[in-house]
């Protein structure tokens, strides 16, 4: 298994929840930005369920060096990588969380996705999931440069599907709300519509089984977003959302 982004407590939470089903994997590649943090993953699944891992320095805003990743293979992905950055305010004229946004959302994080998605396509087998955002479905005043971001991977990820379909390759998108982890820490979330990691991982991982294409965390969110996704121009350009 591979896994982008593995100090998420959602990623976290996936890893575990699969070896908890009893799936098997030769090896788990932690790909990192935080070496130190996910070492102590690595040793908690290691002496939890005896599994074998690999840590792998991945930093979206340097340069990436392939050569690393030539002899990694799996069947299974799980992209949780991300960055919120700052909404408005401070942050919206401000070229560098701008960028930074971008990157680490979608551009940079894309050419990855593709080296992998390329060794699945020859091998013709395995699911490649990733997390993108409601923030994707309609661009709001509150956070539009990461929405933004997300929108594009969202599509990428559906292009991705669409392209991989016929080389037996399964590309799930996942569309979280609120989930209470550290990218989220301190923000004044509704309990109702906000998912734990666990209950995160539990959703993802049952999406996965069904080989569903789209799924939303909580489930309660697709509702909330078709009604989003349905308000008028006219009317949403007004809403502070
Ligand atoms: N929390 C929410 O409410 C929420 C809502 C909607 C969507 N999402 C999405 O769900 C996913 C998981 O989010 P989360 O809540 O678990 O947040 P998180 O803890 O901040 O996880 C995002 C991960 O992205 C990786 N990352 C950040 N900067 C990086 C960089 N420069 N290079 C490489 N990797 C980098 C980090 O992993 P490493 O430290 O291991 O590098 C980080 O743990 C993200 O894609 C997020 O956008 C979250």
């Amino acid at each position: 298994m591979i896994v982008l982004g593995s100090t998420s407590e959602v990623a976290q939470a996936f890893v575990e929840k699969t070896l908890q089903e009893g799936e098997k994997f030769e090896k788990i590649y932690l790909f990192t930005s935080n070496k130190e943090t996910t070492e102590r993953f690595a040793r908690h699944i290691d002496v939890k369920f005896v599994q074998q891992s690999e840590i792998i320095e991945l930093d979206l805003t340097k340069e990436i060096d392939y050569n690393k990743f030539e002899n990694i293979n799996s069947n299974l992905l799980f992209c949780a990588t991300g960055y919120l950055g700052e909404g408005t305010e401070e942050g919206l004229y401000d070229n560098k969380n701008t960028e930074r946004i971008i990157d680490i959302n979608y551009s940079k994080l894309v050419p990855v996705m593709n080296y992998f998605a390329q060794k699945f396509e020859s091998r013709r087998s395995g699911t490649i999931i990733g997390l993108s955002s409601v923030a994707g479905d309609r661009g709001r005043q509150s956070n539009f440069i990461y929405g933004s971001a997300k929108a594009a991977f969202t599509a990428y990820l559906s292009g991705l599907r669409n392209y991989l379909f016929d080389k037996k390759v399964h590309v799930l998108t996942i569309k979280p709300g609120f989930m209470a982890t550290k990218m989220t820490e301190g923000l004044p979330l509704n309990p109702k519509l906000t998912a734990t990691p666990k209950q995160a991982a539990t959703c993802i991982y049952k999406a996965y089984k069904k080989q569903k294409n789209v799924a939303y965390v909580l489930p309660i969110w697709a509702v909330i977003m078709m009604i989003i996704r349905n308000i008028p121009e006219f009317i949403f350009k007004k809403l502070k959302l």
